[in-house]
Protein backbone atom coordinates (compact mmCIF):
# COMPACT_ATOMS: atom_id res chain seq x y z
CA UNK A 1 0.00 0.00 0.00
CA UNK A 2 1.11 3.65 -0.78
CA UNK A 3 1.10 5.70 2.14
CA UNK A 4 -1.78 7.75 0.62
CA UNK A 5 -4.06 4.52 0.42
CA UNK A 6 -3.13 4.16 4.51
CA UNK A 7 -5.49 5.85 7.10
CA UNK A 8 -3.49 8.12 9.28
CA UNK A 9 -3.07 7.55 13.04
CA UNK A 10 -3.88 11.14 13.67
CA UNK A 11 -5.13 14.25 11.54
CA UNK A 12 -5.92 17.11 13.09
CA UNK A 13 -7.78 19.53 9.94
CA UNK A 14 -8.11 22.96 9.95
CA UNK A 15 -7.38 23.18 14.02
CA UNK A 16 -7.55 26.76 15.26
CA UNK A 17 -6.84 28.45 18.97
CA UNK A 18 -7.06 31.82 19.85
CA UNK A 19 -6.28 33.14 22.75
CA UNK A 20 -7.36 36.74 23.11
CA UNK A 21 -6.49 38.68 20.01
CA UNK A 22 -3.25 35.95 19.48
CA UNK A 23 -3.96 33.60 17.10
CA UNK A 24 -1.71 30.97 18.56
CA UNK A 25 -2.49 28.37 15.96
CA UNK A 26 -4.53 29.12 12.58
CA UNK A 27 -6.02 26.48 10.20
CA UNK A 28 -2.92 23.88 10.75
CA UNK A 29 -3.72 20.18 9.22
CA UNK A 30 -1.46 17.85 10.37
CA UNK A 31 -1.00 14.08 9.67
CA UNK A 32 0.69 11.29 12.05
CA UNK A 33 1.21 7.54 10.36
CA UNK A 34 2.03 4.58 12.76
CA UNK A 35 5.84 4.04 12.81
CA UNK A 36 6.36 7.19 11.78
CA UNK A 37 8.02 10.42 13.82
CA UNK A 38 7.01 14.17 12.40
CA UNK A 39 9.36 16.66 13.91
CA UNK A 40 7.27 19.44 14.71
CA UNK A 41 9.65 22.55 14.45
CA UNK A 42 9.66 26.59 14.49
CA UNK A 43 10.70 29.73 16.31
CA UNK A 44 9.62 30.75 19.75
CA UNK A 45 5.77 31.47 20.18
CA UNK A 46 5.02 29.92 16.46
CA UNK A 47 2.30 27.23 18.21
CA UNK A 48 3.44 23.91 18.54
CA UNK A 49 2.76 23.31 22.36
CA UNK A 50 -0.61 24.82 21.43
CA UNK A 51 -1.45 22.47 19.33
CA UNK A 52 0.03 19.69 20.55
CA UNK A 53 -2.24 20.28 24.00
CA UNK A 54 -5.19 20.53 21.89
CA UNK A 55 -4.21 17.03 20.80
CA UNK A 56 -3.37 16.04 24.65
CA UNK A 57 -6.95 17.63 26.05
CA UNK A 58 -4.87 20.02 27.72
CA UNK A 59 -6.24 22.86 25.86
CA UNK A 60 -9.64 22.90 23.46
CA UNK A 61 -9.56 24.09 19.77
CA UNK A 62 -11.90 26.69 18.69
CA UNK A 63 -12.45 25.23 15.13
CA UNK A 64 -11.44 22.38 13.73
CA UNK A 65 -11.44 18.61 13.79
CA UNK A 66 -9.50 15.64 15.63
CA UNK A 67 -9.88 11.94 13.51
CA UNK A 68 -8.12 9.00 14.61
CA UNK A 69 -7.89 5.93 13.02
CA UNK A 70 -9.72 7.95 10.37
CA UNK A 71 -13.29 8.46 12.99
CA UNK A 72 -13.88 11.89 14.43
CA UNK A 73 -13.52 12.31 17.91
CA UNK A 74 -13.98 14.82 20.94
CA UNK A 75 -10.67 15.53 23.23
CA UNK A 76 -12.57 16.87 25.90
CA UNK A 77 -9.58 16.26 28.59
CA UNK A 78 -6.56 14.63 29.69
CA UNK A 79 -8.71 11.32 30.04
CA UNK A 80 -9.95 11.23 26.85
CA UNK A 81 -6.66 10.94 25.23
CA UNK A 82 -5.48 8.54 27.02
CA UNK A 83 -8.75 6.57 26.13
CA UNK A 84 -7.37 7.19 22.86
CA UNK A 85 -3.98 5.79 23.80
CA UNK A 86 -2.32 9.23 23.56
CA UNK A 87 0.24 10.15 26.24
CA UNK A 88 2.45 13.09 26.51
CA UNK A 89 5.54 13.83 27.56
CA UNK A 90 6.98 17.16 28.67
CA UNK A 91 10.29 18.43 28.95
CA UNK A 92 9.41 19.41 32.59
CA UNK A 93 8.76 16.08 33.75
CA UNK A 94 5.68 15.27 35.45
CA UNK A 95 7.45 12.63 37.90
CA UNK A 96 6.84 12.24 41.69
CA UNK A 97 10.40 13.11 43.38
CA UNK A 98 10.31 11.07 45.95
CA UNK A 99 8.73 7.89 44.67
CA UNK A 100 10.85 5.38 42.83
CA UNK A 101 10.76 3.99 39.14
CA UNK A 102 7.88 1.50 39.50
CA UNK A 103 5.38 4.33 42.03
CA UNK A 104 6.29 6.60 38.82
CA UNK A 105 4.85 4.36 36.55
CA UNK A 106 1.94 3.55 38.31
CA UNK A 107 1.21 6.84 39.43
CA UNK A 108 -2.51 7.54 39.64
CA UNK A 109 -3.10 4.09 38.10
CA UNK A 110 -1.99 1.50 40.31
CA UNK A 111 -2.43 -1.95 40.56
CA UNK A 112 -3.95 -3.42 43.57
CA UNK A 113 -3.53 -6.99 45.08
CA UNK A 114 -6.86 -9.24 45.57
CA UNK A 115 -7.48 -7.81 48.83
CA UNK A 116 -7.21 -4.37 47.96
CA UNK A 117 -3.52 -3.61 49.37
CA UNK A 118 -0.84 -1.70 46.62
CA UNK A 119 0.65 -4.89 44.43
CA UNK A 120 4.13 -3.59 45.16
CA UNK A 121 5.79 -6.53 43.25
CA UNK A 122 3.36 -6.75 41.09
CA UNK A 123 4.19 -2.92 39.88
CA UNK A 124 7.96 -3.71 40.32
CA UNK A 125 7.95 -6.77 37.49
CA UNK A 126 5.73 -4.71 35.35
CA UNK A 127 8.52 -2.00 35.42
CA UNK A 128 11.65 -4.31 34.92
CA UNK A 129 9.78 -5.61 32.29
CA UNK A 130 9.17 -3.05 30.13
CA UNK A 131 12.48 -1.46 31.18
CA UNK A 132 13.89 -4.81 30.04
CA UNK A 133 13.00 -3.81 26.80
CA UNK A 134 13.59 0.29 26.47
CA UNK A 135 16.44 0.27 28.96
CA UNK A 136 18.10 -3.04 29.60
CA UNK A 137 21.04 -1.37 31.86
CA UNK A 138 18.44 0.66 33.76
CA UNK A 139 18.82 -1.05 37.40
CA UNK A 140 17.64 1.66 39.84
CA UNK A 141 14.26 0.46 40.31
CA UNK A 142 13.89 1.18 44.64
CA UNK A 143 15.72 4.63 44.26
CA UNK A 144 13.30 7.87 44.10
CA UNK A 145 13.71 9.38 40.53
CA UNK A 146 14.64 12.67 41.97
CA UNK A 147 18.27 11.13 42.06
CA UNK A 148 17.94 9.43 38.35
CA UNK A 149 19.75 11.52 35.71
CA UNK A 150 18.20 13.35 33.33
CA UNK A 151 18.03 10.32 30.79
CA UNK A 152 17.15 7.74 32.87
CA UNK A 153 14.15 10.24 33.87
CA UNK A 154 12.91 10.28 30.93
CA UNK A 155 13.55 6.72 30.57
CA UNK A 156 10.84 6.34 33.75
CA UNK A 157 8.36 8.78 31.73
CA UNK A 158 8.65 6.74 28.21
CA UNK A 159 7.73 3.70 30.46
CA UNK A 160 5.10 5.01 31.71
CA UNK A 161 3.62 5.59 28.16
CA UNK A 162 4.56 2.55 26.74
CA UNK A 163 3.12 0.20 29.56
CA UNK A 164 0.12 2.09 29.05
CA UNK A 165 -0.14 1.13 25.42
CA UNK A 166 0.55 4.81 24.01
CA UNK A 167 -0.04 4.44 20.19
CA UNK A 168 0.20 8.34 19.79
CA UNK A 169 3.08 9.99 21.48
CA UNK A 170 3.47 13.28 21.70
CA UNK A 171 7.41 14.80 23.01
CA UNK A 172 7.93 18.33 23.56
CA UNK A 173 11.32 19.07 23.87
CA UNK A 174 12.25 15.90 25.36
CA UNK A 175 16.12 16.16 25.34
CA UNK A 176 16.37 19.75 26.18
CA UNK A 177 17.10 19.72 29.54
CA UNK A 178 19.42 16.45 28.71
CA UNK A 179 23.87 15.82 28.33
CA UNK A 180 25.01 14.44 24.95
CA UNK A 181 24.98 11.30 26.55
CA UNK A 182 21.38 11.60 27.63
CA UNK A 183 20.43 12.68 24.86
CA UNK A 184 21.68 9.85 22.91
CA UNK A 185 19.87 7.66 24.88
CA UNK A 186 16.72 9.49 24.55
CA UNK A 187 16.90 9.18 20.63
CA UNK A 188 17.59 5.38 20.55
CA UNK A 189 14.55 5.79 22.75
CA UNK A 190 12.51 7.19 20.19
CA UNK A 191 13.89 4.73 17.21
CA UNK A 192 12.40 1.92 19.43
CA UNK A 193 9.37 3.15 19.50
CA UNK A 194 9.12 4.18 15.93
CA UNK A 195 10.27 0.44 15.30
CA UNK A 196 6.94 -0.66 17.74
CA UNK A 197 4.65 1.29 15.17
CA UNK A 198 3.84 4.17 17.91
CA UNK A 199 3.34 7.54 16.11
CA UNK A 200 5.36 10.11 17.06
CA UNK A 201 4.95 14.24 17.12
CA UNK A 202 8.42 15.59 17.90
CA UNK A 203 8.92 18.95 19.26
CA UNK A 204 12.47 19.89 19.35
CA UNK A 205 14.79 23.61 18.86
CA UNK A 206 17.73 21.11 17.66
CA UNK A 207 17.95 20.91 14.75
CA UNK A 208 20.05 17.23 14.55
CA UNK A 209 17.53 15.83 17.21
CA UNK A 210 14.72 16.40 14.47
CA UNK A 211 17.21 15.67 11.35
CA UNK A 212 18.11 12.60 12.80
CA UNK A 213 14.91 10.88 14.16
CA UNK A 214 11.83 12.49 11.99
CA UNK A 215 10.44 11.00 8.65
CA UNK A 216 8.56 14.01 7.87
CA UNK A 217 8.82 17.93 9.19
CA UNK A 218 6.29 20.33 10.03
CA UNK A 219 7.32 23.94 10.46
CA UNK A 220 5.09 25.97 12.14
CA UNK A 221 5.59 30.46 12.05
CA UNK A 222 3.66 32.40 13.54
CA UNK A 223 0.69 29.86 14.56
CA UNK A 224 0.47 28.81 10.60
CA UNK A 225 2.51 25.51 8.94
CA UNK A 226 4.72 26.82 6.75
CA UNK A 227 4.63 23.14 4.75
CA UNK A 228 5.27 19.67 6.08
CA UNK A 229 8.10 18.10 4.03
CA UNK A 230 9.68 14.50 3.74
CA UNK A 231 12.97 14.82 5.91
CA UNK A 232 14.49 13.34 2.43
CA UNK A 233 13.70 15.92 0.36
CA UNK A 234 15.05 18.97 2.46
CA UNK A 235 18.41 19.95 3.69
CA UNK A 236 19.03 21.34 7.76
CA UNK A 237 19.38 25.02 5.97
CA UNK A 238 16.07 24.82 4.77
CA UNK A 239 14.11 24.21 7.38
CA UNK A 240 16.10 27.02 9.01
CA UNK A 241 15.09 29.23 6.67
CA UNK A 242 11.56 28.41 6.79
CA UNK A 243 11.77 28.52 10.71
CA UNK A 244 13.44 32.19 10.45
CA UNK A 245 11.43 33.30 7.01
CA UNK A 246 8.18 31.62 7.54
CA UNK A 247 8.96 30.84 3.71
CA UNK A 248 8.97 27.62 1.62
CA UNK A 249 12.66 27.18 0.16
CA UNK A 250 11.42 27.92 -3.58
CA UNK A 251 10.05 31.42 -2.35
CA UNK A 252 12.99 33.12 -0.19
CA UNK A 253 15.12 35.55 -2.49
CA UNK A 254 18.50 35.39 -2.65
CA UNK A 255 18.94 38.70 -0.43
CA UNK A 256 16.70 37.21 2.27
CA UNK A 257 19.27 34.25 2.02
CA UNK A 258 22.08 36.52 2.38
CA UNK A 259 20.05 38.56 5.26
CA UNK A 260 20.20 35.07 7.52
CA UNK A 261 23.51 34.39 6.52
CA UNK A 262 22.55 30.70 5.63
CA UNK A 263 25.27 30.73 3.17
CA UNK A 264 29.21 31.34 3.54
N1 LIG B 1 -2.25 29.80 28.13
C1 LIG B 1 -1.96 30.80 27.31
N2 LIG B 1 -2.52 32.03 27.46
C2 LIG B 1 -2.24 33.04 26.60
N3 LIG B 1 -1.43 32.94 25.54
C3 LIG B 1 -0.83 31.76 25.34
C4 LIG B 1 -1.06 30.63 26.20
N4 LIG B 1 -0.34 29.58 25.74
C5 LIG B 1 0.31 30.03 24.65
N5 LIG B 1 0.01 31.33 24.41
C6 LIG B 1 0.52 32.12 23.27
O1 LIG B 1 0.29 31.39 22.10
C7 LIG B 1 1.39 31.51 21.21
C8 LIG B 1 1.94 30.14 20.88
O2 LIG B 1 2.56 29.60 22.05
P1 LIG B 1 3.15 28.14 22.11
O3 LIG B 1 3.52 27.88 23.53
O4 LIG B 1 2.21 27.19 21.48
O5 LIG B 1 4.45 28.26 21.21
P2 LIG B 1 5.64 27.24 20.96
O6 LIG B 1 5.79 27.08 19.50
O7 LIG B 1 5.44 26.01 21.76
O8 LIG B 1 6.90 28.05 21.51
P3 LIG B 1 8.22 27.57 22.27
O9 LIG B 1 9.13 27.03 21.22
O10 LIG B 1 8.74 28.81 22.88
O11 LIG B 1 7.84 26.53 23.30
C9 LIG B 1 2.38 32.44 21.88
O12 LIG B 1 2.15 33.74 21.41
C10 LIG B 1 2.02 32.32 23.35
O13 LIG B 1 2.35 33.49 24.04
MG1 LIG C 1 6.47 25.07 23.33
Amino acid sequence: MTVAERTPLVEMRDISVAFGGVHAVRDVTIELYAGEVVGLVGGNGAGKSTLMRVLSGAHPADSGATLIDGTEVAIRNPRDAKAYNIETIYQTLALADNIDAPGNLFLGREMLTRIGTLDESGMEDATRKVMGRLNPNFRSFATPVVSLSGGQRQAVAIARAVHFNARILIMDEPTAALGPAETAQVRNLIRQLKDDGIGIFLISHDIHDVFDLSDRISVMYHGRIVDTVDKAAVTADDVLGMIILGKKPGEVSEKELAAIELRG
